[in-house]
């Protein structure tokens, strides 16, 4: 019996990387999105169609700041130039008055990397829903 799983796990093993990089992924947004909800969404919808405080995140990996349309951003924010990018996200997870001085967004300090990958995970979810990709 022991030798006939073992070897449906030797058959399987070259299978096994994939699929369970899938599952890591899986976990990361989920874990991303539970804090995308205590961290983020009360200002910020994560569907464009949903009015918030905040503007929409949804496809903001890779997107200019400031550029959603009728959103009444900062002048900090809309004249400033940057795309938000995986490393621009983090840097304004961190510490987005430092990174941003006159952004109206509220300081959230988020250092913990682990819980960055996971945020970054859940935005870049939201961003490819409609099947684009995500550069890093
Ligand atoms: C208390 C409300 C509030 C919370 C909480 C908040 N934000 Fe914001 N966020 C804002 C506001 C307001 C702006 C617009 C800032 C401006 O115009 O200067 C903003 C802007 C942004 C932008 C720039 C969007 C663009 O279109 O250029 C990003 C990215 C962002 N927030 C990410 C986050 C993330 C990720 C979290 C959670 C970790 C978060 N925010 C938590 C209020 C909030």
């Amino acid at each position: 019996m022991n030798r006939i799983i073992a070897a449906i796990f030797l058959a399987l093993g070259p299978a096994l990387p994939a699929a369970s990089e899938s599952i890591y992924e899986n976990i990361k947004v989920d874990a991303g999105q539970t804090l995308y909800d205590a961290k983020c969404r009360r200002c910020h919808a994560d569907d464009s169609t949903d009015p918030s405080y905040g503007p929409p995140l949804e496809n903001i990996v890779g997107r200019a700041a400031g550029s959603y349309p009728n959103y009444d951003y900062s002048v900090a924010l809309e004249a400033s130039g940057i795309v938000w990018t995986p490393a621009a996200l983090r840097a304004w997870m961190e510490d987005n008055d430092g990174f941003m001085p006159g952004t109206k967004m509220r300081h959230v300090g988020i250092t913990d990397r682990t819980v960055q990958d996971f945020i970054l995970a859940y935005l870049a979810s939201i961003t490819t829903r409609d099947g684009s990709k995500v550069s890093e």
